[in-house]
């Protein structure tokens, strides 16, 4: 066993790390160090149903505070990390306080990418990562709900669009800016993107696709236009920007740690310093044919969180289950397994008119992901397909009168 554990970051990957090494029995000191006032939450719902109406933080945390003292996890708040000394085997804090670690778990997670134009710094130009934001968040669109004004977001992705619905919602007039030619184009195909446009477009929203911003217009210090460069202008109550986010690896890679565009680590969880874990959406992974992926998502962070524990405790829990993310628009859940990338081949089977089917992508004939639109049932089938390596053909895949669980019969 290992001395005292330090795990930099509070937040799902790293509460994951916390709890399982006490479920993997590790009796000693465990140090959760968090930058932020909070303890650990949720953060799915900061852009969805608490966005929408804002409960107490109480009712966002993953693990009481109460829950975490009993299990003798020494939450620090307002803990943020400057330094790691490899050598002394010491973390450094931005208050003066150092920790002595055994074992060393980086949960970093990631920041986001800040939109490149003048006057992205006015009051009323908002991101979504923290507790905060989506507080000031919702505080904005109040103000917009009691002005009529309207809502213009940057980025068709998966943060800009459950906002986008949750503002409507609200009936805030909405506008999405993407810079591409269709939605969540990182991670969906054409056929779910087109679905989505409908879905957005039939609830009131005006999207804008190709969109080069070019600046945020302000009076007063307060945004109150987007302009772009073909010199058409937005009016703007409030801008939240969408626009991805960046592995926070930072603190990483001035203690020398390799990463590329994230901490590398390999399938248990270990950087290039075997005494060093990471976990979350600060990671590239390194797969066996030498890829690095990327992922970012709940299921991920607590995947490799496990993992990670097992591997300072010097057991073994490789990360291997296909990957999993949802989405909630409106009255839509969008569910995603697997890794669609390199796919030749989309299948249908459901009902796209009626926004309730599942997309599956093959490379030459094997199944790579699935993406369900109000469709749990094949979301889950398509989980478990891909766990176990087993693949439909594409025909079966399209052919609703095929039972694709009697695939998963022994
Ligand atoms: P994203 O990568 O999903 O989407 C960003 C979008 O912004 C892309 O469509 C991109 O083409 C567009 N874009 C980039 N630069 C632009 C520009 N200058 N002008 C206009 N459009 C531009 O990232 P997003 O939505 O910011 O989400 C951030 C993180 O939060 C991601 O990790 C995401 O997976 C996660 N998240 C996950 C959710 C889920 O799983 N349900 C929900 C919300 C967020």
């Amino acid at each position: 066993m290992p001395g005292p554990i330090v795990i930099v970051g509070a937040g799902q990957a790293g509460v994951q790390i916390a709890e399982s090494l006490r479920h993997e029995k590790y009796g000693g000191p465990i140090t959760l160090l968090g930058a932020e006032a909070h303890g650990p939450y949720n953060r799915p719902p900061l852009s969805k149903k608490w966005l929408l109406e804002r409960g107490s933080t109480a009712s966002l945390a993953i693990r009481g505070l109460e829950v975490l003292a009993r299990r003798k996890i020494d939450l620090h708040t307002h803990s943020t990390v400057t330094a790691i000394d490899r050598g002394a085997r010491v973390v450094h804090c931005a208050d003066g306080n150092k920790y002595e670690y055994g074992g060393l778990a980086l949960a970093t997670g990631a920041r986001l990418r800040v939109l490149p134009v003048p006057g992205a710094g006015l009051r009323g130009v908002l991101g979504l990562r923290t507790l905060d934001d989506s507080q000031q968040i919702g505080a904005a669109l109040d103000d917009c709900v009691a002005t009529s004004k309207p809502l213009v977001v940057i980025g068709g992705g998966f943060i800009g669009l459950e906002v986008a619905a949750t503002a409507r919602k609200r009936g805030i007039a909405v506008t999405v800016l993407e810079g591409l030619d269709r939605l969540m184009s990182r991670v969906v195909a054409p056929i779910v993107s087109e679905a989505a446009a409908r879905l957005h477009r039939s609830h009131g929203v005006e999207l804008v696709f190709g969109a080069r911003v070019t600046e945020l217009v302000g009076s007063g210090g307060a945004v109150r236009a987007v302009r772009m460069a073909d010199g058409r202008e937005y009016p703007a109550g409030c801008v939240v920007v969408g626009i991805g986010v960046e592995p926070e690896d930072t603190l990483a890679r001035a203690a020398g740690l390799e990463c590329d565009r994230g901490i590398v680590v390999d399938e248990h969880s270990r950087s290039s310093d075997p005494e060093i874990v990471a976990a979350g959406d600060c990671c590239a992974r390194r797969l066996p044919g030498g890829t690095l992926l990327r992922l970012e998502s709940v299921q991920n962070a607590v995947e490799q969180g496990m993992s990670a524990a097992a591997t300072l405790l010097g057991h073994t829990r490789p990360v291997k289950a296909a990957p999993w993310f949802w989405s909630d628009q409106y009255d839509a859940r969008l569910q995603m397994v697997g890794l669609s990338q390199g796919y030749d081949e989309v299948v249908t089977r459901g009902d796209v008119a009626q926004f309730a089917f599942s997309a599956f992508y093959f490379r030459a004939g094997r199944l790579l992901a699935v993406d369900s639109l109000n469709h749990a049932h094949y979301h889950m089938l398509g989980r478990r397909l891909l766990d176990r390596g087993l693949s439909p053909t594409p025909a079966q895949a399209a052919d609703e009168n095929f039972n694709l669980q009697s695939l998963l019969a022994p």
